[in-house]
């Protein structure tokens, strides 16, 4: 087998390197509306998830959605996902302004995880298809490089 053949095998596409870190988010909301009061568990978790999409998100609207809108293909698309984004960061909002104890607060956290995960369903069954289309080959590899580099940066 030629050398270069091997060398191959440790790239990743952007679509690849997105949908590792949706699977720590799904991890995440589904713990989190598992746990109960004012608890240290509950914290942690919610400090997790917080952190996990805002770092997510920024890279992704850096090195995904940025691009994507310069397609008139992918234009309507991006704007959707990004207005989702700022959806989740008004829940998250609410989410902080009430007390963890108040029975509003799993209310709100399963509210959250709704819109999570129609969120990573969405851009995984619809978004990435699009994308598979307007972007070539080599932006794909490049942008996962350039969007792996930030995340390890902000993790
Ligand atoms: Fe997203
Ligand atoms: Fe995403």
């Amino acid at each position: 087998m030629p050398l270069f053949l091997n060398l191959n095998l440790n790239i990743m596409n952007i679509f690849e390197a997105l949908r590792q870190e949706h699977e720590i988010q799904r991890e995440l909301v589904d713990k989190l509306t598992k746990t109960h009061g004012d608890t240290e568990e509950r914290k942690k978790i919610f400090e997790q998830l917080k952190h996990e999409l805002k770092i997510h998100a920024d890279a992704e609207e850096r090195h995904f959605y940025v691009p994507l809108m310069k397609k008139d293909l992918t234009q309507g698309k991006a704007r959707h996902s990004v207005a989702e984004h700022h959806e989740m960061d008004e829940l998250i909002e609410k989410l902080e302004d009430t007390e963890m104890d108040a029975s509003n607060w799993l209310k709100l956290a399963k509210e959250l995880a709704h819109i999570v995960i129609h969120h990573l369903d969405e851009e995984e069954h619809e978004v990435f298809q699009m994308a598979g289309k307007a972007l070539t080959d080599k932006q794909k590899i490049s942008l996962a490089e350039d969007y792996n580099k930030e995340i390890r940066k902000t993790r």
